[in-house]
């Protein structure tokens, strides 16, 4: 299985995404745009990228009533996004709702499971009784059963989810890491080749390579390093 590298633009201007975008040229077709970058410049950001003949995964995470979503969805297709992302705890009409949006339009749609900023403690206090895993477990399921593409999982919940959903559902794994690249505020992290391995589709990569001196070489490397572990 090929795995391809999404590089995350969290910068917090037009010029300096399109700069980056420039630097990085053929190295990288996926960006990932999310909320800081698209809640200020909207769609131009997206028309930008396909402009360049790049691919984009739109990461708003919506969470909504089910028609609500479903044109969310809608409207992540019309304005050229390939991606986007909902989150599984908006529940099954919810969940089916995106998914015909998807099927309608052929955008990419997957769910977030449980945000790794939750622990057990604070999923409790949501009134959610069960460990961040077993969650990611119930909610990955119940993605797949309501017909979207895949979810967004961290590296140390893919075999998790893998068991649980089989090899054709789309793993999307942020918080990876180089040998040798800070760590930055994410605290478990894999490396490209063993998120590759362990059998993700897309690996998001975000300030390993846009805040790095060369991001072309650095991007280089991740696509080496992916290829070398396919
Ligand atoms: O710079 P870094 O590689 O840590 O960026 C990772 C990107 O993936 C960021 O845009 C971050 O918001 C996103 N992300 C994450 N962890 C998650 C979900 C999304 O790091 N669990």
């Amino acid at each position: 299985m090929t795995t391809t590298l999404i590089a995350a633009l969290d910068v917090d201007s037009i010029e300096k995404a399109f700069n980056i975008v420039e630097k990085l040229g053929p190295t990288v077709t996926w960006y990932k745009v999310g909320k800081q970058l698209f809640t200020r410049f909207g769609p131009e950001i997206i028309r930008g990228l396909k402009s360049r003949g790049k691919k984009v995964f739109l990461d708003m995470k919506f969470h909504d009533i089910p028609n609500t979503v479903g044109q969310a969805v809608r409207s992540a297709a019309a304005i050229g996004a390939d991606m986007c992302n909902v989150h599984a705890s908006g529940g099954p009409s919810m969940l089916k709702a995106a998914a015909e949006a998807a099927k309608e339009t052929g955008i990419i749609v997957t769910a977030v499971t449980v945000l790794t900023s939750l622990d057990e403690t604070e999923l409790n206090a949501v009134g959610i009784n069960a460990t961040p895993a077993e969650q990611v477990v119930r909610l990955a399921k119940l993605t797949k059963e309501c017909g979207l593409n895949g979810v967004v999982c961290s590296a140390l919940e893919i075999p998790l989810v893998k068991q649980a959903c089989g090899d054709d559902f789309i793993l999307v794994v942020p918080g990876i890491r180089p040998a040798g690249s800070a760590k930055g505020d994410q605290k478990r992290v894999m490396t490209p080749g063993e998120a590759a391995k362990a059998g993700a589709q897309f690996i998001v990569v975000g300030r390993p390579i846009i805040a790095a001196d060369d991001p072309a070489a650095a991007a280089a490397a991740v696509n080496a390093e992916l290829a070398s572990n396919a």
